[in-house]
């Protein structure tokens, strides 16, 4: 990097539009949504679709419910033209969906747009040409009159040229691109667009589509949507205009962009599922369509199965949806800090039916687009014990008392540590259990029984303890108490109960109990057991040994 002053580059320019509204203003609608997955995709990967790949991305976009799905650039080759063929002739593209096809201002790339057209129902033809300063020195070294040429004659050519696909029945919309609009001067787009009206005159129901890109993003999102305003209030056929984004993501603000510049007057959207396209790519219509549907506004775009749509994309086009991309990444319901999955875990239980979604942490209902709760929280070494917590209620049912969380938590960490890995929900429930549940060393419980007389609890109890049968007996006034005193009467160390906790696990006859028993070892060190029986009285005595044997392993 160049060391400060940098004069490698410069601020972009601010526009000047003292009377802005877009920043007052708040989303109210979705707008118009136009994929160019098709095109783009396939201009910029590494790996272009196979014809069976496309028709299988066009049907996955078709039920995502895009009504206008640009199919490609069939004038540019062989391909794309067959594809768009293939689409028309084997009468793919529903009712209500219309095609878009992407082409330069060139009379021969026009003639052979039109012909793959033929037999469509309803098609927007793109024409697009460049139009900023640089563009116009360094590519075309043509005058600002000779691009407004290059335009209008491309749009009374076509319009002279569709007039038999008209005839046949096809409905013609066009969209015309100032390629490179956002690095152009203002009142330069203004005039080409403009002049590309005037040919192609058209009407409050059969408006022109001017679709405005970022082709390249330098600017701040600020900046595209006073770009925006400018044109929405500047053109003087408005009401007979769709005005259209297609940012792109140089700076990693495309959806911003998007979204500021709806905020300004735009009433259409280019882009592709999760953002894929040339170098940083596209604008990533999912994440817009989904930040409108978490504002309560439906995007008329269905991703309630958002892993099938991704697991299409990935195989279609060879690359993979990042972990951390919103809605659609791997790892955007799951949880590692402890602290989060604390507020979760505390939030989530106050979710009720018909009321509106609020659990912390998780701006969107996974469930809505088809991910679970289940895998919200994942263990690793920086977890807290709340995590550990939730997945072992959650995943296995045991609802462990709070004083105990802190300690599983620990043990759970340091697993994970020890493993340099996070782990599983299997994992944790194994770790449990090892830790308390299956512990029958150095003390392994080999009977119990009670009999209860003038409220007093005799109980009798044996053991193996190192090799060594024991046998031991006492009363209290009720079980728990007579095992801890007959265990008194032994060299083991002295056991004081703290504080207990059970429920069930499972339900009906063959449900099982579950003890937790937080105890006091040998007058020092505090610490929990549990244990499982169909018997609930068991199940605390189990709890006790495991307290114990945790203890004396230690
Ligand atoms: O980014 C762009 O400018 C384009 C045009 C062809 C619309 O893709
Ligand atoms: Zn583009």
């Amino acid at each position: 990097m160049q060391s400060a002053p940098v004069t490698k580059y410069r601020p972009f320019p601010p526009v000047d539009l003292p009377g802005r509204q877009w920043p007052n203003r708040t989303l109210t609608r979705a707008p118009i949504w136009c994929s160019v997955d098709l095109r783009d995709g396939n201009q910029a990967l590494a790996q272009p679709m196979s014809v069976e790949e496309k028709l299988e991305y066009f049907d996955l976009l078709v039920r995502i419910g895009f009504k206008e799905i640009e199919v490609g650039f069939p004038s540019a080759s062989q391909i794309e033209f067959d594809f768009c063929r293939r689409l028309i002739e084997e009468k793919r593209i529903p009712a209500d969906v219309t095609i878009q096809i992407l082409c330069q201002c060139r009379e021969d790339l026009i003639t052979r747009s039109l012909e793959a057209l033929r037999g469509a129902k309803q098609v927007i033809f793109h024409l697009y040409n460049s139009t900023s300063p640089k563009q116009r020195e360094y590519v075309f070294n043509a005058p600002k009159s000779e691009i407004v040429r290059i335009a209008t004659h491309a749009v009374g050519f076509l319009k002279a040229q569709m007039r038999p696909l008209v005839a046949a029945g096809t409905k013609v919309r066009l969209e015309y691109s100032p390629e490179s609009f956002t690095s152009t001067e203002l009142e330069f787009s203004l005039e080409i667009c403009e002049a590309v009206t005037d040919v192609w005159q058209p009407t409050a129901a059969d408006p022109i589509i001017l679709n405005l890109p970022a082709t390249v993003e330098y600017a701040t999102p600020n900046v595209h949507a006073d770009q925006i305003e400018w044109m929405c209030t500047h053109l003087t056929r408005r009401d007979r205009t769709i005005v259209s984004l297609h940012t792109h993501n140089d700076r990693g603000t495309g959806v911003a962009a998007t979204e500021l510049a709806l905020l300004a007057g735009a009433d259409r959207v280019e882009g592709t599922l999760f953002g894929n396209g040339e170098r940083t790519g596209n604008l990533d219509i999912v994440t817009v369509a989904l930040n409108l549907y978490t504002h309560g506004i439906h995007p008329g775009l269905d991703f309630s199965d958002i892993n099938r749509i991704r697991d299409v994309y990935e195989r279609c086009t060879k690359l993979e949806v990042p972990p951390r991309l919103p809605y659609a990444g791997e790892l955007v319901f799951t949880a590692f800090s402890g602290s989060h999955q604390d507020a979760i875990k505390k939030s989530m239980p106050h979710q009720r039916p018909g009321r509106p979604w609020d659990v912390l942490y998780i701006p969107v209902d996974p469930a809505d687009i088809g991910r679970s709760y289940k895998a919200i929280i994942r263990i690793n070494s920086q977890s807290g014990k709340g995590g550990v917590a939730y997945v072992l209620e959650n995943e296995y049912g045991f609802t462990l008392p709070k004083l105990m969380h802190k300690e599983i938590g620990k043990i759970i960490n340091d697993l994970a540590d020890q493993k340099g890995t996070e782990l599983t929900p299997r994992q944790i429930h194994a770790a449990f259990q090892k830790e308390y549940l299956k512990r029958t060393t150095p003390l392994a419980l080999t009977q119990f029984k009670t009999v209860e007389s003038k409220k007093l609890v005799k109980c009798e109890a044996g053991f193996t303890f190192r090799g060594k049968r024991l046998k031991v007996a006492g009363q209290g006034n009720g079980p728990i108490d007579a095992f801890v005193r007959a265990l008194a009467a032994t060299t083991l160390p002295k056991v004081e109960i703290l504080s207990y906790a059970e429920h069930s696990l499972g339900q009906g006859a063959q449900a099982k109990a579950v003890s937790y028993i937080q105890a006091k070892v040998g007058g020092t060190r505090t610490l929990f057991g549990a244990g499982i029986d169909t018997n609930i009285e068991l199940a605390s005595i189990k709890a006790i040994v495991s307290a114990l044997n945790r203890s004396l392993a230690k």
